[in-house]
């Protein structure tokens, strides 16, 4: 067991660490040599594409978190509408699925009872179904019509890390395949992107590098009883999946809230001396977060950003900063998530839990 962990104390800390790799196979993988996207594994013709009037994202924990990201991109690149649901509540939600539907399904292990259901449910009402799993050979791999295997390598820790990571490289892969299939990017726009997804790898890098900041900050989130994340746009869906792993491993009261409801409830949690960590990467949504996170220090909070470098006023406002590098705001959920993996992980570990198996939590749940 110590030699899989390759010299890190627990398998998560192994995970988040392999995930400059888990990002750079999961897209070279899949680039020809004109740097073009190519999806071996997925049948799904230009016309069938064509054919396509909404999209579903069904999945469960992390992987829904990645479904959430998946829904922007792929309505941001190929206008297609998409909706993202729990796969416990799709089953039971008679949605709206025909032939013109696709089904996207999320699932690491591939083997979550739910989200099979949903596909099989998806698969008799006549939708096309596409898996992004990460176990080859798996029952919700096996059972979808195509499949999209993010290659993050097997990973152990309950917590999720480098799987979702690679989950979000898929989506943005089949964002843009999807887009080109339907004509609504530019040549010139798709390459761009493709390249800056290839700089995710040394950005990730970078951020590692810098985790001593991270555990200093951790140590004083120890005594806390609760902590929440705020975000807008996509910091929002970072904040969610930010707020569950820090609960699953370190046992705090944690959620994620949209930063723009504060005001309509959420506020009235804050009072003295409560972490608030804030994501702040949207440029279009920058000003907007540093006036709730002003609006949470007025009322005591211990503000701590995990923000895009050159966030005007953010060191004023923030008691604490973790910086990012920069890259494109469609991009920056791969970023944000690193740190506060990391975080979870040190608050986890600096309270001797056992990190990598939680309470109470397995890593695939194979019963309803
Ligand atoms: C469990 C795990 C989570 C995971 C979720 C979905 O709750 O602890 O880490 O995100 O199941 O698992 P799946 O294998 O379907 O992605």
């Amino acid at each position: 067991e110590a030699a899989s962990k390759n010299g890190f104390d627990h398998f998560m800390m192994k995970e988040i660490y392999d995930q400059p790799s888990a990002i750079h196979e999961t897209l070279a993988r899949r680039l020809d040599s004109n740097k073009m996207i190519q999806l071996d594994d997925i049948k799904l013709s230009k016309q069938e594409f064509e054919q396509i009037q909404k999209v579903y994202i069904v999945a469960c924990g992390t992987a829904y978190h990645a479904g959430l990201v998946g829904k922007y991109a792929i309505e941001k690149l190929a206008h297609v509408p998409v909706t993202v649901d729990i796969a416990s509540e799709f089953r039971y939600s008679d949605p709206f699925i025909d032939g013109n539907t696709l089904l996207i399904a999320v699932s690491q292990s591939g083997e979550t009872a739910d989200t099979l259901a949903a596909v099989r449910e998806a698969k008799r009402k006549g939708a096309r179904v596409l898996a992004i799993t990460n176990v080859v050979g798996s029952s919700v791999a096996r059972e979808s019509h195509d499949v999209f295997y993010t290659w993050a390598g097997p990973e152990i820790a309950v917590a999720s890390t480098k799987a979702y990571t690679a989950q979000l490289i898929a989506f943005y892969m089949l964002a843009l395949h999807f887009a080109r299939i339907k004509d609504t990017i530019a040549y010139n726009d798709y390459r761009e992107k493709v390249e800056q997804i290839e700089k995710l790898t040394p950005a990730v890098e970078e951020i590692l590098s810098r985790k001593e900041t991270v555990k200093e900050i951790a140590q004083t989130l120890l005594e806390a009883k609760s902590a929440f994340y705020l975000g807008r746009g996509l910091d929002y869906m970072s904040a969610m999946e930010a707020a569950l792993k820090l609960k699953e491993i370190s046992y705090m009261h944690t959620e994620a809230f949209a930063a723009g409801e504060l005001k309509h409830g959420t506020i009235a949690l804050i009072e003295e001396g409560i972490p608030v960590l804030a994501i702040v990467t949207q440029d279009r949504l920058a000003e907007k977060m540093i006036s709730n996170m002003k609006e949470v220090k007025a009322r005591g909070a211990y503000v701590i950003a995990i923000a895009k470098e050159g966030i005007e006023h953010i060191h004023e406002v923030a008691d604490k900063v973790i910086e990012l590098p920069k890259a494109p705001d469609l991009f920056m959920p791969i970023l944000s998530v690193v740190p506060s993996q990391l975080l979870a992980y040190y608050v986890s570990t600096l309270k001797n839990n056992d990190v990598d198996k939680p309470r109470n939590l397995a890593k695939s749940v194979t019963v309803e």
